[in-house]
């Protein structure tokens, strides 16, 4: 395969969203815990979040006002560092200021991981600048759009991931359940739904969405009983 095998490991409630209060409540606390200990067990070379979901786990300073007047940055990929765990994230417009080439987290299956950016060729010079002045690695998926199965080979082919995780949100999800880009499916099931209008469900396209929308229909691999009545899912391609 040209690119990493793609597992999509995620927390959902009963009715598949992925945000709501049941995320946070106590009851559930152990469950969350098996979301992480499954993450590190899958023992992937990294994981891979949307722009919104990445902000929200990993809170950067301030934007610093920067201001680049020096010659032109070519678009060309940059490689800052070959690491043995990467935190990729999908920013087309390059909204997050990496403070660090890193991610600091207190749980050791983040913690450490290198970032990736993945952008258009229409983010700014300052903000290139500032990625590699920062050592944060980033590559190229489209002028003004992403071509997210050039994403995926380029991970393989830059980086040497061959096994990502795809961990949300639903955007991210559904874009790369589109391009058929999600060979597993791995689901830590909390027992309660969540009937806000509002909640994020585990697939959606959004303006993403394309013409070429595939069926997207998975066997299913194992269905664990997890403790205070949660269910672990896994289904393959
Ligand atoms: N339950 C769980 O296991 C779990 C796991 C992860 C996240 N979450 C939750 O999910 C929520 C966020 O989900 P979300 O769906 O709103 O956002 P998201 O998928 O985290 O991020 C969406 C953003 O990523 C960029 N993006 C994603 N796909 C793209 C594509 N194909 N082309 C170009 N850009 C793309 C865009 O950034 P721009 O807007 O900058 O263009 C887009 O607005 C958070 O509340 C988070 O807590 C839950």
């Amino acid at each position: 395969m040209d690119r990493p095998y793609i597992i999509c490991h995620m927390v959902t409630s009963l009715d598949g969203k992925v945000t709501g209060d049941f995320l946070g409540k106590s009851a559930y606390s152990g469950l969350i815990g098996d979301y992480y200990r499954i993450h590190r067990e899958y023992d992937a070379d990294g994981f891979l979040c949307g722009r919104v979901t990445m902000e929200g786990s990993f809170p950067q300073p301030p934007v610093p006002s920067a201001v680049y007047d020096g010659s032109p940055i070519a678009r060309e990929d940059y490689v800052a560092e070959r690491a043995a765990f990467y935190a990729v994230a999908i920013d087309p417009r390059g909204k997050i200021w990496w403070d660090n080439r890193a991610i600091a987290d207190q749980d050791e299956g983040y913690d450490g991981a290198h970032v990736i950016e993945v952008l258009t060729q229409s983010v700014s010079d300052a903000f290139l600048v500032h990625l590699q002045k920062k050592g944060v690695s980033y590559l190229f998926g489209g002028k003004t759009e992403l071509d997210l199965a050039l994403v995926a080979q380029k991970l393989k082919r830059l980086f040497g991931i061959e096994r990502l995780l795809l961990e949300g949100g639903g955007i991210v999800n559904g874009s790369f359940l589109q391009e058929e880009l999600v060979d597993e499916i791995s689901l830590v099931v909390v027992p309660e739904a969540e009937c806000s209008e509002n909640a994020v469900s585990l697939f959606k396209t959004g303006k993403y969405q394309t013409s070429n929308m595939h069926v997207a229909s998975f066997r299913l691999k194992e269905a664990r009983r997890l403790n205070d009545d949660g269910l672990w899912l896994t289904y393959q391609k």
